[in-house]
């Protein structure tokens, strides 16, 4: 068996799977309460959930990033090919900028449209932003796309995770998980 490879620190961990497990009920959430045709206690639940679980995500994003930046990811396992490790660094980049882009232009097309955020309301916290219906429409458009672009890289992510885990075992999966495990993980096939 292969010496032991360095892996992600248990706190980098358990950033990674808290925020992975609340984006993970978010999508769905977003994607279905904007359907026509779905009854409107199970709509202004699902409004309720996304809304206050993403301004209850933001600190925790805001931690992650600023680990990221003064915590460098452990080095890849040799094995792992050039294009890939760009690949990586690529949609890694795409997934923290998708993080940052989501909830500010959730919270700017809920504020500007007049809407409520009923966790801040509660807080007493203000609008913050003027109401505009042009502002609620660019910030409606930019979390559209950005919720596609967030599916398509997380796809990728996760099927690429996938084959780590199941396919290669060269240990990359193994640093991301389990959320305690150590820092270092060891490949299963050293080589392939
Ligand atoms: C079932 C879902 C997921 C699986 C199986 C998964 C798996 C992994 C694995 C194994 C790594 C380590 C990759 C490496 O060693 O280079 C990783 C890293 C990462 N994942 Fe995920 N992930 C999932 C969901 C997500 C979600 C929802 C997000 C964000 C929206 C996300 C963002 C990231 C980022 C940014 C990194 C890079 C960590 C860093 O270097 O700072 N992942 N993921
Ligand atoms: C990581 C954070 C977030 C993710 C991944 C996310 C994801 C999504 C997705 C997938 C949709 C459906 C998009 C569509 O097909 O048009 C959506 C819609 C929506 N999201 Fe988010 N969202 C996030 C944060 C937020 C936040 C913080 C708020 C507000 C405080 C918010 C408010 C909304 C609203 C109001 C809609 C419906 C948009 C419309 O009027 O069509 N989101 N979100």
């Amino acid at each position: 068996m292969a010496d032991p490879q360095p892996g992600y620190r248990p706190a980098a961990r358990w950033l990674h799977w808290i925020v992975a497990a609340v984006v993970l009920l978010m999508i769905p959430a977003g994607l279905i309460m904007i359907r026509d045709g779905i009854s409107r206690p199970v709509q202004d639940a699902l409004f309720l959930f996304h809304k206050n679980m993403g301004v209850l995500l933001v600190p925790v994003i805001l931690v992650r990033i600023l680990y990221r930046l003064t915590h460098k990811a452990p080095p890849l396992p040799r094995t792992v090919p050039g294009w890939q490790r760009i690949a990586a660094r690529l949609s890694h980049v795409m997934l923290y900028l998708l993080l940052v882009v989501m909830p500010v232009s959730g919270f700017v097309r809920v504020r500007a449209g007049g809407f409520p955020i009923e966790l801040l309301d509660r807080l007493g916290v203000g609008p913050w932003l003027p109401k505009s219906e042009r502002v609620a429409e660019v910030a409606q458009s930019i979390h559209a796309i950005g919720a596609y672009a967030l599916i398509a890289v997380l796809a990728i992510h996760v099927a690429a995770a996938i084959q780590h885990a199941l396919i290669r075992r060269d240990g990359v999966w193994s640093r991301m998980w389990p959320p305690a495990g150590p820092g270092k993980t060891r490949a299963v096939r050293p080589g392939r």
